[in-house]
């Protein structure tokens, strides 16, 4: 019982999907009607990361100079390479000129008919095989483009990162539970579509797709959590050393330049690096977070006597000035500052 009805919900799944074919598919761009391989492939190769309106007058250009993977395999890889240009990606370009060449050694000029000897060839990758396979040669085999991705994460409430090798798996299993034995071409051509035109990455149209009634994410509300995002990297850090003078109580401060952190406020003249470690002494380190990053700050008390001579020495300028510790001017401080002030006011 259980099984039946895991085929029956995964036929459904199938017939929803080609009946959109049926309906709304495109059925006339210049790659489909052909059960040519080398066109097929080309035409895969070019739509990986590129849009299809993009891709037509490349693909057009590029039958006409090479009707024939011979003929492209024989091809100059300088034109190669010119006809690409525009098109973008061009390691494409040069794994497309390769695996030409290796059709023609190693394959015997026979374009490769099982997705294992298709994901042999530079730039053919597991989806990219899958669909060549099926469109070529009607073989019921599965893909996952990053369109199809997101339709089957959202159908599936699939929250996690593709880039995620679980989530990648869970999205294959999906892919091949619903991949149908028979029409797999239009099956894979409409969940492309679907993806591109349908289930887009903002603003999916819900109301026109046609899974809408099985999509879990549409159900929940959560269509913008499926697929997940790539994990944010750490929150990036900087460092900074506080020179801190001091004279006859007195402070020494520096006008920050008008725009950056802390943009017109007085703070303590700053230095990113210090060989001179041995003529200061260290302060208790400072963690101040912004909303975009963390400053790590290293106060460090000058030992301002006259007689040293040191890469630290004080290096009055227009943009700084002394004031008094014990009553600070009305100036604007950074609170970390301000509380610095405070706690060497009160030694
Ligand atoms: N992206 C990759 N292959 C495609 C195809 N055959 N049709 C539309 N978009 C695609
Ligand atoms: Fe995508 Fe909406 Fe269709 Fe779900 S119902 S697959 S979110 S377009």
């Amino acid at each position: 019982m259980k099984n039946s009805m895991k085929g029956w919900q995964a036929s459904t799944f199938a017939q929803k999907v080609i009946d959109y074919y049926e309906q709304h598919g495109r059925k006339h761009l210049p790659w489909q009607g052909t059960r040519d391989a080398y066109k097929i492939w080309l035409s895969e190769i070019m739509l990986q990361q590129t849009q299809v309106a993009t891709v037509i007058p490349y693909f057009e250009k590029f039958i006409q100079y090479f009707p024939t993977v011979e003929a492209l395999a024989e091809a100059d890889n300088e034109l190669v390479m010119h006809l690409w240009s525009g098109l973008g990606y061009y390691s494409r370009a040069r794994n497309l000129h390769k695996a030409a060449k290796m059709v023609i050694q190693q394959f015997d000029g026979q374009f490769p008919q099982t997705t294992q000897q298709l994901e042999q060839l530079p730039g053919v990758g597991r989806s990219t095989a899958g669909a060549i396979a099926a469109f070529a040669y009607q073989q019921p085999t599965a893909i996952l483009d990053g369109n199809v991705k997101r339709v089957l994460a959202r159908c599936y409430a699939i929250q996690g990162w593709p880039g995620n090798g679980q989530v990648l798996k869970e999205l294959w299993s999906r892919a091949e539970q619903n991949t149908p034995s028979k029409s797999t071409d239009k099956y894979n051509q409409a969940m492309m579509d679907l993806g591109a035109m349908v289930c887009t990455r903002t603003k999916p149209k819900c109301d026109i797709c046609p899974l809408a009634t099985k999509c879990l994410a549409h159900q929940h509300n959560i269509i913008d959590q499926c697929p997940g995002k790539k994990p944010k990297k750490a929150r990036p850090s900087q460092s900074t050393y506080w020179l801190i003078y001091i004279r006859d109580g007195k402070v020494l401060l520096e006008k920050r330049p008008p725009s950056g952190i802390w943009g017109g406020l007085w703070s303590f003249p700053e230095k990113e690096q210090i060989t001179d470690l041995e003529v200061s002494h260290e302060l208790e380190p400072i963690l101040h977070k912004f909303s975009h990053y963390d400053l790590h700050i290293q106060p460090l008390l000058v030992d301002n006597s006259p007689h040293i001579n040191n890469s630290l020495q004080i290096n009055e300028s227009n943009n700084n000035d002394w004031f008094e510790l014990q009553r600070l001017a009305d100036i604007g401080l950074p609170a970390p500052v301000s509380k610095l002030l405070q706690q060497l006011a009160s030694q």
